[in-house]
């Protein structure tokens, strides 16, 4: 029988390319910079039984009826908005994504920026940067306290829980916010489920982590931000659509919110003179927060492991769209 021919839209850990080579003929976008271009990706899937994609690929119904062929997505990533999931399971396509491999490390960022944007951590590199430090003095570079202060989680799903588990580490207290309680958190970290606008009212730090979906894009707007703490920090680990960058721009300018710690972006990349990296009360970073070696090597290996056990007939390790396997769709 012919091996299925694969497409893979960027330069991933061998590993992952070990495990795909053993059952299919893959050809690579080859590169660690650009995502492929559209037409690019168009013209790769008309020969393709299958992709492994990035989460800047997007995958609608008019790049999978150029693809005829094309029985499966993987994605290489744990959120799938870059991905028409109804167009893909309306043409019978399975789709997969890269869930728990990713949880702890990204809880892992989501508290670096809490913590760096609390004690301005990143001010302080530019301060001495620049030869603007003149030594120490009693309320010289202040920031706000992490340790005891009222956390809130906004979707507290896989890495949401994550993040409450590091957050008691600090003796924080922890309110969240979900489509339906989460009893198991409640029970282990002692986090109470609370309205939108109640946590928002109490937290001092705001972890934005639900996934972005037409409820939850600008989830977070000027009304929001109006209810926040003027003390209050704001951190996104989640995607950049969810925060209305615009509001969140003008309540940091006027300090009507202490600061944000960014990993997202409406649009990405951000250029250098994005606005919200001239306002020192803002950290960014480049969508980083599964960003090690492990982790990514992870997330790309089941991403292979996705593929090719869906061409080869068999159930997926972790599918979004299985009706397809059941001939429902
Ligand atoms: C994901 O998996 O959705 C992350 O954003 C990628 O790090």
């Amino acid at each position: 029988m012919a091996r299925p021919q694969v497409y893979v839209t960027r330069r991933i850990p061998a590993a992952a390319l070990e495990i795909i080579a053993a059952g299919c003929d893959y050809r690579l976008w080859d590169s660690d910079q650009a995502p492929v271009p559209r037409e690019e990706l168009v013209a790769a899937l008309a020969a393709a039984d299958g992709a492994l994609v990035m989460l800047s690929d997007r995958v609608d119904g008019a790049l999978l009826d150029a693809a005829p062929r094309c029985r499966v997505i993987a994605n290489m990533a744990v959120g799938y908005d870059n991905i028409d999931l109804p167009a893909c399971t309306a043409r019978g396509v399975l789709v997969t994504n890269t869930p728990g491999v990713l949880t702890e490390t990204t809880a892992d960022l989501t508290l670096a920026l809490m913590l760096a944007a609390a004690r301005r951590v990143v001010e302080g590199q530019k301060l001495i940067e620049s030869g603007g430090w003149t030594g120490w003095h009693p309320m010289f570079m202040t920031g706000v306290d992490v340790h005891g202060a009222t956390l809130g989680i906004v979707g507290a799903g896989r890495i949401g829980s994550a993040v409450a588990r590091r957050a008691r580490g600090f003796g924080m207290r922890i309110l969240y916010y979900n489509r339906r309680p989460n009893p198991a958190l409640e029970q282990e970290v002692g986090a109470v489920y609370c309205g939108m606008d109640e946590l928002l009212q109490a937290a001092d730090f705001v972890s934005v982590l639900v996934p972005l979906s037409v409820e939850t894009r600008g989830l977070i707007g000027d009304r929001e931000l109006a209810l926040m703490k003027p003390t209050a920090v704001l951190v996104n680990t989640a995607r950049g659509p969810i925060v209305d960058e615009q509001a969140l721009y003008a309540a940091l300018r006027d300090r009507r919110i202490y600061a944000a710690g960014l990993d997202v972006f409406a649009r990405e990349p951000i250029p250098a003179d994005h606005p919200l990296l001239s306002l020192p009360n803002c950290i960014c970073v480049p969508h980083v927060g599964s960003a090690t070696v492990a982790t990514r090597t992870r997330m790309a290996t089941l991403a292979a492991e996705n593929l090719c056990a869906a061409l080869a007939g068999r159930r997926p390790p972790t599918p979004l769209n299985p009706e397809v396997l059941e001939g429902g769709s």
